[in-house]
């Protein structure tokens, strides 16, 4: 599949990315800044339904859920969506399943970014939807712009495609569908880009905005294919579902001292509060409710409702009753979706087999 992937490094087009990264407290010039919570597990989220806000942040806008997934649409000039996690992988795989916006001008992107500005992009310019844009940062240097490369991908805008990012201390893959498209070593890293390897935990930020706006940099105005015609929105990049795994297993992340290695990075063990999240039962329904009452209590409030009531309490237990069906469903589809996950892993572990760093020793940290 060589043919497949056009690689050609993007010029130094100037300063863009980074327009919606940035840090709240920065853990190399501030030794007080609070611990990153970790995710420290694997977990598939589908975006197809409301995502738990105690897991993820939307910081910027509102997303549309619908049955193919989270919409992120720009109607506007001057807004931009940017959704958050609020966990961080200290290393691992981001598989994310994504329609990029059409529309010169128009930036869809998927980032790892961590509190000292190590990033991992995907980036989709609007104006290509036949190009996937890959590039990072360490320690938020942006004295150049040449680490991006690029890479042909079919109707990126009108199929979802498989954008997977695996990332370790020793190297940084990313792949498309399946196929490796780029590898990026350690070494690499610290001598051909200076000390521009990311290793610091991260969180996952997925979001959308116009690099067409007066007011940006020429660089990257041209960069995204030039001005954003609004005359064209809405632009709308579509998430289907997104699987995080952690490869280190704990409840928090902390930098011992302000280098930025991921040697001195602290694992705190125990549980993190995603994991105790995503564990949590969810809260008793009212069907479920009525089900524990018993059928001699079902029968004394009929009675003691009396025969205005009846009529109401009967469609509740109706109600009832379709909740409870609907339930098993949802269970039923669970297990469908365990089996997803299950057959998910083994296919990559069956890709890392395959690739060629996979015979010169991936260990993984934990
Ligand atoms: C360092 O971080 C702490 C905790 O976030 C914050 O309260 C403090 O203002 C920061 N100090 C500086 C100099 O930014
Ligand atoms: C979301 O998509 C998954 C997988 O197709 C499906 O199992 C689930 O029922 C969908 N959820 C909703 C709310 O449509
Ligand atoms: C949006 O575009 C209009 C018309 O060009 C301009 O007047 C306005 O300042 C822009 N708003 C923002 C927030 O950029
Ligand atoms: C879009 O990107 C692909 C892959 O990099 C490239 O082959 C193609 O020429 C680009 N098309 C346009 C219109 O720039
Ligand atoms: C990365 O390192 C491995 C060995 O550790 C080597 O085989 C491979 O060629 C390196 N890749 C690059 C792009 O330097
Ligand atoms: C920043 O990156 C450039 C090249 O990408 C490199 O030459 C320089 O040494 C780096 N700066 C630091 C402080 O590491
Ligand atoms: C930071 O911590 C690591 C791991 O403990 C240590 O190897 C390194 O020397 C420290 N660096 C500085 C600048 O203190
Ligand atoms: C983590 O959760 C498990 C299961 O809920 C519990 O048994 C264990 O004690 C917890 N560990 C800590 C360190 O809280
Ligand atoms: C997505 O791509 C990764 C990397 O090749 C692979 O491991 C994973 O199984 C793929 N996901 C699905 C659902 O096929």
């Amino acid at each position: 599949m060589r043919n497949f992937f056009s690689i050609a490094a993007l010029a130094a087009l100037a300063s863009h990315a980074v327009a919606q990264t940035s840090t709240t407290c920065n853990p190399l010039t501030n030794s007080s800044c609070p611990a990153d919570s970790a995710l420290g597990t694997e977990h598939l989220w589908w975006f197809n339904e409301t995502l738990d806000s105690t897991i993820w942040d939307m910081t910027d806008g509102a997303i549309d859920y619908t049955t193919e997934g989270a919409e992120f649409t720009l109607k506007t000039n001057g807004s931009s969506l940017l959704l958050k996690s609020n966990f961080y992988i200290f290393f691992g795989v981001v598989e994310s399943w994504v329609k990029m916006a059409k529309g010169a001008g128009i930036i869809s992107s998927v980032v790892l970014e961590s509190d000292d500005l190590d990033e991992i992009d995907w980036e989709w310019v609007g104006y290509n939807t036949s190009e996937v844009q890959t590039d990072f940062f360490g320690k938020g240097n942006t004295t150049t712009y040449d680490r991006g490369a690029n890479y042909y991908v079919e109707n990126a805008d009108t199929e979802f495609h498989n954008y997977t990012t695996y990332w370790d201390q020793d190297r940084l893959e990313w792949w498309v569908d399946g196929d490796l498209v780029r590898t990026v070593n350690y070494s690499e890293a610290l001598t051909v880009y200076g000390r521009n390897y990311p290793q610091t935990p991260c969180q996952v930020e997925v979001g959308i905005w116009a690099s067409g706006e007066e007011g940006e940099s020429a660089g990257t105005i041209e960069w995204g294919g030039g001005l954003v015609d609004w005359d064209d929105a809405p632009f709308t990049m579509v998430v289907q579902k997104i699987r995080v795994h952690d490869f280190h297993t704990g409840k928090e992340y902390k930098y011992g001292n302000e280098s930025g290695d991921w040697q001195s990075i602290e694992v705190i063990s125990g549980n993190s509060t995603t994991v105790t999240e995503l564990n949590k039962t969810p809260p008793e329904t009212l069907a479920e409710k009525w089900a524990k009452l018993g059928e001699a209590a079902h029968i004394g409030i009929y009675v003691s409702a009396g025969v205005v009531g009846a009529a109401a309490i009967g469609a509740f237990a109706f109600w009832c009753i379709r909740q409870r069906r609907k339930g098993r469903l949802e269970n039923a589809l669970d297990d469908t979706r365990y089996n997803d996950q299950l057959a998910e892993s083994e296919n990559f572990q069956n890709d890392w087999k395959m690739s060629e760093w996979r015979n010169s020793g991936y260990r993984q940290v934990s």
